[in-house]
């Protein structure tokens, strides 16, 4: 079947791709937990989401648990990049464990936002997806004043206490397109809604998103390297899709199928922000295994983010 779908392809390379600010520091502070390790070290959820980090770590010794009551009292945790409601902090202090935590500096600027919004007596309309890790953790900074609007048809059917006490914020990996068109249809029905000073899309979900609009209408088909569960990669393939280009979410290289190349000639390859670039990498070895194949590489912005490791978390010397 590989025979029958050989090149010659272009492959248009998005950039930025892969690991953004917050999944590298995430991953650092598990690797310097297991090297500094007196015991065991739990990770309560994926770190990130991304299957390949998460057995990587695994295989290095972490052991991910799914919630706090399979940690034992007094152990070491670390708390994944999307955060945690304020309800798991209190059980983790109360049964004295060490946490360690790796929420992305961007989440945690949304919990407060959350608790500002919500202490001055607003209705916080939180603009996510039911259900995901991170919106758990922001809904638990004020769960009784705190609604989820997944899309833009759920506005009309919002109830909130006063109309004219009504602020908004999102989930860090949203589709920035539709964001917005939420965020306007709440403006209509609430004239006094109050936002976010910056956008709570992160700068890697908007600029991954720029990159691929800038190479998806010249692609036949346009591969994302990312897991199911990883939200912003699940936003590419439909960004991808909604401007008429297919695509597909492959975990890695192994989920490619040669009928998807089929009359192929250029393909675009990006991936989400919890994916690792050596799995792009491989991507493009395969399909260059296939024929004569041109990589070219389109850069819409150059990231220069980086988080610094939490207090008390160091790099091994
Ligand atoms: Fe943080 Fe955005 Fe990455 S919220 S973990 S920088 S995708």
């Amino acid at each position: 079947a590989w025979q029958a779908v050989a090149g010659p392809r272009t492959v248009l390379l998005a950039a930025p791709r892969s690991f953004c600010a917050g999944v590298e520091r995430a991953i650092e502070i598990v690797e310097c937990a297991l090297a500094q390790r007196k015991g065991p070290v739990y990770v309560r959820k994926q770190i990130v989401h991304n299957a390949h980090v998460v057995a990587d770590l695994r295989e290095r010794g972490a052991i991910f648990v799914d919630e706090l009551d399979a940690v034992p009292d007094g152990a070491t945790v670390v708390f994944s990049a999307h955060g945690v409601s304020p309800a798991v902090r209190a059980e983790a202090e109360r049964r004295a464990m060490t946490v360690i935590d790796a929420t992305c500096p961007l989440v945690t600027k949304v919990h407060a936002e959350a608790r500002r919004f919500a202490a001055r007596g607003d209705t916080v309309v939180l603009i996510g997806h039911a259900g995901h890790e991170e919106v758990e953790g922001t809904v638990g900074e004020a769960p009784d004043r705190t609604v989820l609007v997944p899309e833009v048809s759920d506005v009309d059917s919002l109830e909130v206490e006063d109309p004219s006490r009504v602020s908004y914020l999102t989930q860090t990996t949203l589709a920035v397109d539709e964001t917005t068109e939420v965020v306007e249809a709440l403006k209509k029905r609430f004239p006094q809604l109050r936002g976010p000073a910056s956008d709570d899309i992160c700068y890697a979900t908007t600029n991954r998103q720029e990159a691929l609009k800038a190479i998806a209408d010249e692609a036949d088909l346009v591969l994302v390297v990312g897991s199911l569960n990883s939200s912003n990669s699940r936003r590419l393939v439909e960004l991808s899709l909604r401007r008429g280009t297919r695509a597909h979410l492959i975990d890695d290289v192994g989920g490619l199928s040669p009928d998807w190349l089929a009359g192929v000639r250029v393909v675009g390859l990006t991936a989400g922000a919890s994916a690792p670039h050596h799995l792009v990498d491989q991507v493009i070895d395969t399909l260059s295994a296939l024929g004569p194949t041109t990589v070219e590489e389109r850069e819409t912005t150059r990231e220069t983010v980086h988080f610094g490791l939490p207090r008390g978390v160091s790099r091994p010397s």
